[in-house]
């Protein structure tokens, strides 16, 4: 049986920086997210038999450095006996770029392999799979703005808002195209052992988480951009003094951050985050969106605006 789907990125608002447990990927603090629309990954996933091994290809060429990732999720989600696949994805923005590509694609592979594999299998038990492979890619099984709980087991996930719920978009700002230097499983580690401020960012977690779900339930955009602004800041303090110390902006992801402010004083409704990666994301309300666009295309470096709305979580578009 051969299937097909579809995931979108997701953008967290309160981020996700650090593992409570390394072995089973669980995160060290709960997180909130953006699922994304007109960004996508299509996963396509067979079982042929008469197959040696696991093969992928993205974009149509053999992603050798990536494989032994999705064969790791692929046992882990079906079990070692089970029989190679034949995995192919397409995906039509940058890859680990921190555009959150890892997400998409793990979220598309554990729907598109359960399902050559003729299971049938509860979101949720797909969420955690497709967590263990990328901890952010649980939240790209659900749609609009997601909440990911941390849990003393396992991880919790809730839908807060449908897209038509909060119609948000998000402009993305491209500053740079070439791969992010350190991978975030290593950042985090390094993080958890060197950052002096890492312990009070895990600590104070709870508290963002709950004022960014109150200004969720209120559609209270004020709120919220304070608190994702402020959890970015955050999470990027932990990552600039760890030791040795890491760093994922350059000159032109301050400059999309000091249009924002300028926005933000001229009274639109709008504000930045940033992942382990240089790219900034506007996040703002329809009525500011013009406003943005034109702003982060006037400043110098950046290459590239992606616009899109919230869109909905991972599924399955065909099975044959
Ligand atoms: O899911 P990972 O291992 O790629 O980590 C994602 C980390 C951030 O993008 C920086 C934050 C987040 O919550 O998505």
């Amino acid at each position: 049986m051969r299937a097909i789907s579809q995931a979108q990125p997701n953008i967290a608002l309160i981020k996700y920086w650090g593992k409570r447990d390394a072995g089973r990927n669980l995160p060290a603090v709960g997180s909130l997210s953006v699922t994304l629309e007109t960004l996508w990954t299509k996963m396509t996933v067979s079982f042929p038999g008469g197959v040696a091994a696991d093969t992928l290809r993205v974009n149509g060429r053999p992603d050798e450095a990536m494989l032994p990732r999705v064969s790791r999720c692929l046992d882990d989600l079906l079990g070692t006996a089970r029989r190679p696949a034949v995995v192919a994805s397409e995906c039509n923005f940058p890859i680990a770029a921190g555009l959150a590509s890892s997400a998409s694609a793990f979220a598309a592979l554990v729907v598109a392999a359960s399902a050559a594999a003729g299971e049938t299998r509860e979101v949720l038990d797909l969420a955690r799979a497709a967590g263990r492979a990328s901890g952010s890619a649980a939240r790209s099984l659900y749609g609009g703005i997601v909440e990911l709980e941390a849990g003393a087991d396992d991880i919790g996930l809730t839908a807060l808002a449908s897209p038509a719920d909060w119609p948000l978009r998000v402009v993305v700002a491209v500053t740079e195209r070439g791969p992010k230097p350190l991978g975030s499983t290593e950042g985090m580690a390094r993080s958890a052992a060197t950052s002096p401020f890492y312990a009070d960012w895990v600590g104070r977690q709870h508290d963002d988480l709950a004022v960014a779900r109150a200004a969720v339930a209120a559609r209270d955009f004020e709120r919220l951009a304070a608190v994702a602004e402020h959890n970015c800041l955050k999470m990027h303090s932990v990552m600039w003094t760890s030791r040795p110390s890491i760093v994922y902006w350059n000159r032109t992801t301050i400059a999309c951050m000091e249009a924002v402010r300028d926005l933000q004083r001229g009274g639109h409704a709008v504000f930045f985050t940033i992942d382990a990666g240089p790219q900034v994301k506007a996040v703002c309300l329809p009525e500011s969106e013009a406003a943005v666009r034109s702003a982060l295309a006037g400043v110098a470096g950046v290459q590239e605006l992606l616009e899109t709305g919230l869109g909905e979580g991972a599924r399955l578009l065909e099975r044959a």
